[in-house]
């Protein structure tokens, strides 16, 4: 490892094994650990690095290594700090938040500072900088919602940016930074939070579990709630490898949603874009075609969960992946709707 005070460590030959939550068995050539943001325009600089390709790894809970090795260079950032920028009382307060700072930690202690919003993104893996990648969402909050500014460093600019939220490209698990992956390294998040804001407890199942809990939910009761509907329908990544969702929920033409509806009454769909779409459950679908619980050598799909490919031990980035394309496949063939593969996959393309 070579040590320098420049705000960032290189290592050569790095395992990303303890590194991906799927744990796959890959390596990178180079790896950095970046200390200080500030740094990172020297660090793309160096020789040894300057023209292999590049991957920005937060917690790898969204990614999947299809090959086990990396010719490229990994980026691993470390700062976490929390800013209060701004607090009007009764009103909002604005955070800036540091892209290494864990996501579900960040949900805590904003609601420990009397800031909501966050409460229904309890217990989502991952970095702060990760965030904004693909517009985390659950019951029925997405974090584009809350964020008002995304600092960056752009590769083709070779500066830190500002891109205001409006210029994110926010959709359904999408960004401008989805679309353009490791063009932005994305260093802290600005976020603007309602310090008094109404619960939302519309997805299914949310306000039932308040309703055995509390008579009046505080945002800390429904991050109570939304931390135990997760861990009761999730497998955990410290058991089973995994990336929580590997299929993003299908958006279709409404027409082919209700035809879908009249052969199959118990597939869930829900609103989606302008009115002309709906969003289909990818896990009833996967579920239906008779995948939940498959398992060949060590790959698989959850048993608890459908939508979720799981690693049971030593199965190989492109065995998960061969599983996933097999279940594409047959939901296409039995309901004519294509699944798209929501981490990002590195070494090949779905
Ligand atoms: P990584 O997996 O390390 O990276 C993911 C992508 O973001 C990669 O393309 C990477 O290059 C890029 N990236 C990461 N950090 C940066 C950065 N600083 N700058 C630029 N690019 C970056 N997601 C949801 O939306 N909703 C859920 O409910 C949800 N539940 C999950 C449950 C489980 C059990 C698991 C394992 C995952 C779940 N996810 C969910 C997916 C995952 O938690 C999120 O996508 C999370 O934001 C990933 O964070 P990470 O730090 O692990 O990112
Ligand atoms: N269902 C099945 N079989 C299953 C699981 C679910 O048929 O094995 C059906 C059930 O009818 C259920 C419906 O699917 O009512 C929806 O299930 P769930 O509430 O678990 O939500 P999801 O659509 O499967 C999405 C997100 C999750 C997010 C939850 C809660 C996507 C791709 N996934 O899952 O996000 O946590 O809603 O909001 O949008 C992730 O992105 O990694 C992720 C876990």
């Amino acid at each position: 490892m070579t040590a320098l005070p420049a705000g960032y460590t290189l290592a050569r030959d790095v395992a990303l094994r303890p590194r991906n939550t799927f744990r796959i068995d890959a390596r990178a050539r180079w790896f950095a650990t970046v200390h200080d943001a500030q740094s990172l325009s020297a660090l793309l600089e160096e020789r040894d690095v300057r023209s292999l390709p590049l991957l920005v790894l937060g917690q790898g809970s969204n990614v999947l290594f299809a090959d086990p090795w990396f010719e490229g260079l990994v980026v691993h950032l470390v700062c976490d700090g929390l800013r209060v920028l701004q607090d009007s009382p009764g009103e909002h307060a604005a955070v800036r938040v540091e892209a290494a700072h864990d996501w579900d930690r960040l949900v805590d202690r904003t609601l420990r500072l009397g800031m909501r919003g966050l409460e229904n993104l309890a217990l989502i893996p991952g970095q702060v900088g990760a965030a904004p990648i693909q517009n985390i969402g659950a019951y029925g909050v997405e974090v584009g919602e809350f964020i008002t500014a995304v600092f960056a460093f752009d590769r083709v600019l070779h500066s830190m940016v500002r891109l205001e939220a409006a210029d994110c490209g926010f959709g359904y698990r999408d960004s401008l930074f989805k679309r353009e992956p490791d063009r932005r390294i994305v260093v802290a998040v600005e976020l603007r939070l309602p310090r008094d804001a109404a619960t939302r407890l519309e997805y299914a199942g949310l306000h039932e579990e308040l309703v055995a809990m509390c008579a009046a939910p505080t945002p800390l009761n429904v991050a109570t709630a939304v931390r135990r509907i997760r861990r009761r329908k999730l497998p955990d990544p410290a058991e089973i490898g995994n990336a929580g969702s590997f299929f993003k929920n299908p958006v279709v033409p409404l027409d082919l949603a209700v035809a879908l509806r009249e052969q199959h009454p118990a597939l869930p769909t829900y609103p989606a874009g302008d009115g002309h779409q709906r969003k289909l459950s990818a896990a009833w679908l996967i579920a239906e075609a008779g995948w939940r619980g498959f398992r060949e050598g060590d790959a698989g799909i959850s048993a608890q969960h459908a939508l979720v490919l799981v690693n049971h031990g030593a199965a190989t980035g492109a065995q998960l992946l061969a599983v996933a394309r097999r279940v594409a496949e047959s939901v296409e063939a039995n309901f004519g709707v294509r699944l798209e593969p929501e981490p990002r996959i590195v070494g090949a393309t779905f």
